[in-house]
Order: C-alpha cells, then sequence, then structure tokens
C-alpha cells in the first residue's frame, strides 16, 4: 500500500458533502448547469462588499513596499489590533493583538488550535449532528472525536454533555451558528456550558477548553444577539473567519482569539503560533490581512439569507417536512419522510437537486440543504421537494 491506512480509511468514507458535489458537477454536465439544482455545498453565492474590491485594486495601484514578504507567524500587528479592538467592543473584555493570531480560514484555525492542545489520545466532545471535517482535524492531532447528542431542537443537551466528560477530555468544540442546523445556541445553555466547564475542570483538576467555531457568527437572523462564549467561561478559544461574512471562502481568511481572562494566555498563544508555522501554514494570506482589517463590522447582506431563509422553510413545511427553524448560517436540515436518508437524498437526485444526506454529519434520517444560491434555483427545485414529499405521505396513508 502506498497511501497511509489512515487516509485510506477516511478516503474510503468519503465526506458526503464533495461526493455529493462531485456527483452534482457531473449532473451538469449531462443537463446544463441550469437544470441542476445544487444545494449540496456551503459557498456563499453574494459577492464581498464593494469596498474591498476598492481596497484591493488601491492596493494593486500603489504597492506597500514589502507587503508580499514574510511577517511574524501571529499576523501583521495592524490586522490582530483591528480584530481586537472589535472583539474589545463586542465583549467589554480588554482584548489586545497578542490574543489574536490571524489564520488560513476557520479551518486553518481549528487544526492549529487543536494541535497546540491536544496530546494522543485526549477527546474533544463535539454536540452532533456536526461538521464532518472536525472528526479529521482532531484526529489529525491525535485526538478522538467523542460525540454527544443533541436535543430534539438541536440546542445544547447539557445532561450529555456532562456524562461525556472525563479524564480524557480536553475540550469540547461547539459551532453556533451551526452547520448543518442552522440552530443558534441561546445564551442560558452557553452561560450553563460556561459553568459545567467550570465545575468539571476543578473536579478534575485540569484545564478544560471551550473551542467555539463561529465562522457563522454574522449570519444570524430575526435579530437576535448571540451570546458571547468569553464571558462565561475563561478558557474559551474562538476560531472564525471571513469565509462566509465577507464572503472570501476561496482566500483563506480567519483567525483564532484566546480569551484574556485565561490565566495560560501567554502560553496557549505561543503554542498557537508554533503550530501555525510548523503546520506549515506560516501566516495568514498577506493581502487578505490588509483588507479584512477596517472590515472587522461589515458583512454580506445578510438579509438575502433571510429572505432565502423564509422563502424555503415556508414552502417545505407548508408541504410536510419537518424542520427546525434555523436562525443563522445558511443551512435547513429537514428530517426525510423515510427512514433511510440516503435513499431519500438519492430520490432528490433522481429530480436534479442535490443536498446532503443527514449520515453525512453523524446524524441519519435527516438531510442538508445549503441554500446561499440564487432564488431562481430555490424556485425551481420546490416543485421537486413537493413531489417527493407528497408520495411519502400517500405511502403512509
Ligand atoms: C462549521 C464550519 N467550520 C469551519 C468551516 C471552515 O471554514 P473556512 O473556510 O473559514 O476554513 C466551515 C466551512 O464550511 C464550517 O461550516
Amino acid at each position: 500500500m502506498t497511501i497511509s491506512k489512515k487516509v485510506k480509511d477516511a478516503l474510503s468514507n468519503a465526506s458526503w458533502v464533495r461526493r455529493m458535489f462531485e456527483e452534482g458537477e457531473e449532473l451538469k454536465r449531462i443537463h446544463g448547469d441550469e437544470n441542476v439544482y445544487d444545494f449540496s455545498l456551503g459557498n456563499p453565492n453574494l459577492e464581498p462588499p464593494a469596498s474591498l474590491k476598492k481596497a484591493l485594486k488601491a492596493l494593486a495601484d500603489h504597492p506597500i513596499p514589502g507587503m508580499h514578504r514574510y511577517m511574524a507567524n501571529s499576523g501583521y500587528g495592524d490586522t490582530r489590533r483591528a480584530v481586537a479592538d472589535y472583539l474589545k467592543e463586542e465583549s467589554g473584555l480588554p482584548f489586545n493583538e497578542k490574543h489574536v493570531v490571524m489564520t488560513v480560514g476557520a479551518a486553518g484555525g481549528l487544526n492549529v488550535v487543536l494541535k497546540s492542545i491536544l496530546d494522543e489520545g485526549e477527546e474533544v466532545i463535539v454536540p452532533c449532528p456536526y461538521f464532518m471535517e472536525f472528526k479529521f482535524y482532531i484526529e489529525n492531532s491525535g485526538g478522538d472525536i467523542r460525540l454527544v447528542e443533541t436535543n430534539g431542537d438541536f440546542s445544547l443537551n447539557l445532561s450529555e454533555i456532562e456524562k461525556a466528560i472525563g479524564k480524557k477530555t480536553k475540550a469540547i468544540l461547539i459551532n453556533s451558528p451551526n452547520n448543518p442546523t442552522g440552530v443558534v445556541y441561546n445564551q442560558t445553555s452557553v452561560e450553563k456550558l460556561g459553568e459545567l466547564l467550570k465545575k468539571k475542570s476543578r473536579e478534575l483538576g485540569k484545564t478544560l477548553y471551550l473551542i467555539t467555531d463561529e465562522a457563522y457568527r454574522r449570519i444570524v437572523f430575526d435579530h437576535i444577539k448571540l451570546p458571547i462564549a468569553f464571558r462565561y467561561y475563561p478558557h474559551t478559544i474562538r476560531v472564525t473567519s471571513h469565509s462566509k461574512d465577507l464572503a472570501l471562502a476561496g482566500e483563506r481568511i480567519g483567525y483564532i482569539a484566546v480569551n484574556p481572562l485565561c490565566e495560560e494566555v501567554d502560553e496557549l498563544i505561543s503554542a498557537i503560533v508554533f503550530a501555525n508555522r510548523t503546520l506549515g501554514f506560516v501566516n495568514a494570506p498577506a493581502l487578505m490581512q490588509r483588507l479584512v482589517a477596517p472590515l472587522q463590522k461589515n458583512s454580506v447582506e445578510v438579509r438575502e439569507y433571510e429572505d432565502k431563509r423564509d422563502f424555503f422553510y415556508r414552502s417545505l413545511t407548508a408541504f410536510g417536512y419537518e424542520v427546525v427553524k434555523p436562525r443563522g448560517a445558511f443551512y435547513l436540515f429537514p428530517k426525510a419522510p423515510i427512514e433511510d436518508d440516503v435513499a431519500f437524498v438519492r430520490e432528490l437526485q433522481s429530480k436534479r437537486i442535490l443536498t446532503v444526506p443527514g449520515t453525512g454529519f453523524g446524524k441519519p434520517g435527516y438531510f442538508r440543504i445549503a441554500y446561499a444560491v440564487e432564488n431562481r434555483v430555490i424556485e425551481a427545485a420546490l416543485p421537486g421537494f413537493k413531489e417527493a414529499a407528497e408520495k411519502h405521505r400517500a405511502r403512509k396513508g
């Protein structure tokens, strides 16, 4: 065998998201792009703010000497200061640039954090359903994923989390707004999670980390305010990016922020900077660091995603689908009308509608719709969703 056993195993369980996306490409080749309704990949359909393109042109026209060179592994001081100022204003906590490390997206950031804190065989608790890449990121650093069930509405189930915490636990990784459910964890649950982690850290005599993947933080609806986990637990590490909020997914720019209230913040940041370098990222893309610094309070037109959510959610529930109403991100995670989610997704695929089975997120019986697509795609796909629901309703009698 030429490739590693671990990678071979991972490949044979290839990501459902990628599989559906690739099968979709083939369908598009046969039927034409406009006749395939692709809800497989969470790829923002909106464009970055116009101010970003202007700044990019200004930099190209008036380059800053040295702007393409290596820099400190943590990133430009100016950019980290801009992020820290934003976090300070948002949280009321004493953030400064030393608490921030710029990363190659949230994916790069998560790998860096996990490399920094995990020893071989330590566990990271992840509420399920979950973004499947988490498993690979955790295993990249020698850790093991420990899945815990969420409640029926996909909110945090604190008693399940409490039961899962043990000697091997090093961290819990939460993602809100959530991929694949779009669910947002409310203030009470985050506060209680903080209390639980404090209690368990005391009992176990060690530090448990709370890693918050906030890649969708600025994509929230219904005027809700997201809780700020930093306020409720000192050992909180936020990982986020501008892939979704500034629609820069292909540019790979994000950051890690460590709570200034964390006692071992200096050691932790040193480890994070080391891991950023030695995992081979070296530093986050230079051009992007310059461009996002002044845009910390900007985002794409979130209202557009909210309108899509409203329209799609209303239509699906009218057709009889059971769906928890998402409060953020750009995903819907309905229950499949039949037990076998893979069979149901294949059925939709026969109508040229591409979704991803819940099995791909550790939650069979459901399927994910990524609706960051043009409205005409949603409109054109609705009859297919309706037909599929009616067929199974008729069968059940
Ligand atoms: C929950 C979650 N975390 C992390 C990422 C990775 O994002 P990035 O493009 O910032 O690496 C994604 C991407 O879809 C995601 O859905």
